[in-house]
Formats: C-alpha cells, sequence, structure tokens
C-alpha cells in the first residue's frame, strides 16, 4: 500500500522544497517537486495525507533518554512504553537509550538484560549505547565485540559521579585508545566528579542543603575543565570520535569550540533545559518545586549568557545535536523519596515529549534555520550515531516523516503531556507550533493526538561505526 504525503513543505538539513513524498513498503519511494503544478497523482488505492501549510520533516532522533533507568532505589519513571509513546508524541522516532556495565560487571550481560527489557515495549525505532562503569581489559574486549555482534557503535563513560560509574583518566584514556582502533564514537559525562564531591560535601557540612547548591556545587569551571581534559585525551589517543553529552554552560562549549578548532575529532550535543530553563526560576524556587530541577549537568546562573551562546552554538555547528537526556522522577514519590538534601534527590529531568517543540522556538525567535533544526534534531544524530537510515528526507530512507504544522499553538501542561510524570519542567510554556501526524516506517503513529501504535512494534536498529573525522 502506497501512501502520498501531499502540498507540505519539505525540510531536510541542506534544503527545503515544495514537494509531495510518496512512501511504499515503510520506505520513501520518491520525493517529487511540484514547481508550481499539482503534484503526484495518488492512485484510488493510495492513501492521502494532506500537508497544505504543514512541514514535512524528519522524524525526530533523540539519541539521549533513560527509560526506567535503575538507580538502585527506584527507577526513572518512563518505561520503555510510555517513554516510546511520548516521543511519538513528540514526533520522535527514534530514541537510543543505554545498557549499563557497572565496575566488576560483565558487558554481554549488561546489554542482553536491557535489550530484553526494552524489545517488548518500544513504539518508535530504537537502540543502545554501552555504558562501561568499570573499564577494564574484559569490558574493553566485551565493548568492542559489541560492534560485530549487535551493531553498537557507541560507548558512554562517566567524568562524574565517583564510587559509581566514574572512570578515572587512565580508565577513560584506555576506552578512548580502544575507540581510536574501531571507530566507535564515546560519549562522555564531562564533569570532575571528584572535585564536585568535595564541594557537596562542603556544602553539606555548611548546612547548605537547598536544591540550587545542586547548580553551586557543580560550577560551569568543573564542567569546562573535564571538556577539556576529555579533548586531550581523545587526541593522545590517537583520535578518538568523542562526544560530549549534555553540554550547559558558555564555558564548556568554549572548550569544545576550542578543541573542534584544533583538530580533535569532537562532537557535543546540548538539551532543551539549558536553552530554555533558569536556576532562578527553577532551583531557586526551593522545596519541593527546586527538586524537579536536579540535573545534572546543572542549570545555571546567568542564564540569559549561558542561553545565548548555546544558541549560538548550534548555529554555527559547534553542538551538532540537540537530545533531551530524558530522566524522569515523579516529584513527590521520587524526588523527594530520600528526604530534602540536594545531593539525595535522583537526577534528571523529563523532556522527550517536546524537543522537537522546544528548539522549533528557536526557529520562530530566529536563532537557528528551518533546515537547522531538522539537522540538529534528526539528521546530525543520524549521521554522528550510524543510523543509515534515519534523519533524511529522500528516497531509500525510512518512511519515518513528521507532519508538523506552523501554525499550531500548545501549551505544555503534566495534565496533558504522555511522559509518566507528574509534573512538568515546562509547565506553563506556550509553544508555537506543534507536530500534527507522525509516521513509523510508514505506519501513522499518531495523528492530531492520538495515538495508534502496539508496544513493541519499534524495531531494534543495529547500528555502523561511522567515520567520523570532521
Ligand atoms: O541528571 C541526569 N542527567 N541524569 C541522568 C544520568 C546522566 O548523567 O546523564
Ligand atoms: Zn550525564
Ligand atoms: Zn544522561
Amino acid at each position: 500500500m502506497r501512501t502520498v504525503i501531499k502540498n507540505g513543505h519539505v525540510i531536510n538539513a541542506w534544503q527545503r522544497a515544495e514537494a509531495d513524498v510518496v512512501v511504499s513498503d515503510g520506505r520513501i519511494e520518491a520525493v517529487i517537486e511540484r514547481n508550481g503544478g499539482p503534484g503526484v497523482s495518488a492512485g484510488s488505492s493510495d492513501t492521502v495525507i494532506d500537508a497544505t501549510d504543514c512541514l514535512v520533516i524528519p522524524g525526530g532522533v533523540d539519541v539521549h533518554v533513560h527509560m526506567q533507568l535503575n538507580t538502585g532505589a527506584t527507577e526513572s519513571s518512563d518505561t520503555f512504553a510510555t517513554g516510546s509513546v511520548a516521543a511519538a508524541c513528540g514526533g520522535t522516532t527514534t530514541i537510543l537509550d543505554f545498557s549499563e556495565q557497572r565496575a566488576g560487571g560483565n558487558v554481554l550481560a549488561s546489554f542482553e538484560q536491557r535489550f530484553a527489557q526494552a524489545e517488548s515495549q518500544c513504539v518508535v525505532d530504537w537502540g543502545l549505547h554501552q555504558v562501561l562503569g568499570g573499564v577494564d581489559a574484559q569490558a574493553l574486549i566485551d565493548a568492542r565485540s559489541l560492534i560485530e555482534r549487535e551493531g553498537v557503535s557507541s560507548i558512554k563513560l562517566f567524568m562524574a559521579y565517583p564510587g559509581r560509574l566514574y572512570s578515572d583518566d587512565g580508565q577513560i584514556l584506555r576506552a578512548l585508545q580502544m575507540c581510536s582502533d574501531t571507530g566507535m564514537i564515546a560519549m562522555v559525562h564531562a564533569e570532575n566528579g571528584l572535585a564536585i564531591d568535595v564541594l557537596i560535601e562542603q556544602a553539606i557540612a555548611a548546612g547548605n542543603t537547598d536544591p540550587v547548591f545542586h547548580s553551586l556545587t557543580r560550577p560551569a569551571a568543573l564542567e569546562a575543565e573535564a571538556v577539556h581534559r576529555a579533548a586531550v585525551l581523545s587526541r593522545v589517543a590517537g583520535g578518538a570520535p568523542l562526544y560530549i553529552v549534555h553540554v550547559s554552560s558558555s564555558e564548556a562549549l568554549a572548550e569544545v569550540r576550542a578543541a573542534r578548532r584544533n583538530g580533535t575529532n569532537i562532537f557535543a550535543e546540548t538539551c532543551p533545559q539549558y536553552l530554555h530553563l533558569s536556576l532562578e526560576k527553577t532551583l531557586g524556587k526551593g522545596w519541593p518545586e527546586g527538586a524537579g530541577y536536579i540535573c545534572s549537568t546543572p542549570l545555571r546562573s546567568g542564564h540569559e549568557t549561558h542561553h545565548a551562546d548555546l544558541w549560538n552554538g548550534l548555529r554555527e555547528d559547534e553542538l551538532a545535536v540537540v537530545s533531551t537526556d530524558h530522566c524522569p522522577f515523579c516529584l513527590r514519590e521520587q524526588k523527594l523519596m530520600n528526604g530534602q538534601t540536594f545531593e539525595r534527590v535522583p537526577n534528571g529531568i523529563g523532556g522527550v515529549e517536546h524537543r522537537l517543540d522546544l528548539i522549533y522556538q528557536g526557529v520562530v525567535s530566529g536563532e537557528i534555520s528551518l533546515e537547522r533544526w531538522v539537522e540538529v534534531c534528526a539528521t546530525a544524530p543520524s549521521r554522528l550515531f550510524g543510523l543509515d537510515t534515519k534523519g533524511v528526507i529522500g528516497v531509500g530512507f525510512d518512511a519515518d516523516i513528521v507532519v508538523y504544522d506552523p501554525a499550531a499553538r500548545t501549551t505544555i501542561s503534566a495534565a496533558t503531556h504522555h511522559m509518566n510524570l507528574d509534573y512538568s519542567a515546562y509547565e506553563g510554556f506556550i509553544l508555537q507550533g506543534g507536530v500534527r501526524t507522525v509516521m513509523s516506517r510508514g505506519d501513522v503513529i499518531v495523528d492530531r493526538g492520538v495515538v495508534n501504535a502496539r508496544a513493541g512494534r519499534g524495531k531494534y536498529l543495529r547500528r555502523r561505526v561511522p567515520a567520523l573525522l570532521r
């Protein structure tokens, strides 16, 4: 059966066109420019989607989400089922989550366990990065083997969280050497965890336990220092592909920029929370609301400068990607479950549903172009993480397509969102533009807010190791 998406404005990362899109067997069969004419004439058996006055864009690709992330005491509140439905409602048709090996644990077992969790639940296509929380010789052998075995082309390392997921510089160097050798890309949570732990200890000892101290004990200088160190280690390792996650500050961005200029094989992402939220209006609210904004890297004070610099970084391609770092915890039952001391609050913000909309606001305000919006939300993440069939409205690509209505207006609210989360970090935000129809491999899975997708329909995506020298 064929579907024809007619009368829309097709937006790709490199161009826009007045074109109709023909979809067949889950793939894009043709993209035909109308050139002032009537466009494709649909056959009697074709399904027609009228996209008049709408943008037709590739389905969003969110390469940094944490569904049902186990923190020990609790799990992030979206399952792969609820979180992937929320992603779909927001126009995201591919998610990449993480399997997590801890010190002394087995990489392959962690992958298999996480795979089994996701497989029966996802409504959109999905994949996994491999976290190495205990880099040793066997972990590196196993991580390398995941390329062929499972189609995993990325690992993740933590310079933060000593005693949990932290890797020291020697471990990071060894892992980056493996990446240099194989072409795997290393995602790095860049914060100086040892120094941060000292500041946390001192804040608690001084009785400074309110949410705002979460940010104040994780200063931007310690994010920037870690970005710098990761970049040096990537170069010493022989040019390992490096991807800095959740860049939150002007200082860290400056280190990314400097590293790109000196030839480091480095890429970076930011997230909507660092472009839209201010410390004063979030953590500064105190308990309990402030707990809802505790995430790492943290929201920054002096947010106007950080926001402006990060938008500029997106415009200039110093930041290649916007992902969400979706990691929701319900406010009352989870964020506050260990009491009112900032360092006991599970870290994370939920946002998988609102990424396309929140970044589209940058198009509305003139920060980025339509093409750049598509590039940072879909095309670039696909390319960096080896998703060959995603992120482009082009012949042969998967028919993951969003019909986006630029004239829509919506208000974000926990009362109406699809995430399994009892608050919204963006409550009351009024958005220009909105998702109308979402297609995943040719199936309409969301139309005008109605979801029609079976749990488990999402396909596991084997990924290629991309050639990633800039
Ligand atoms: O606060 C966050 N981001 N929690 C999720 C884990 C991480 O550090 O990415
Ligand atoms: Zn992180
Ligand atoms: Zn994360």
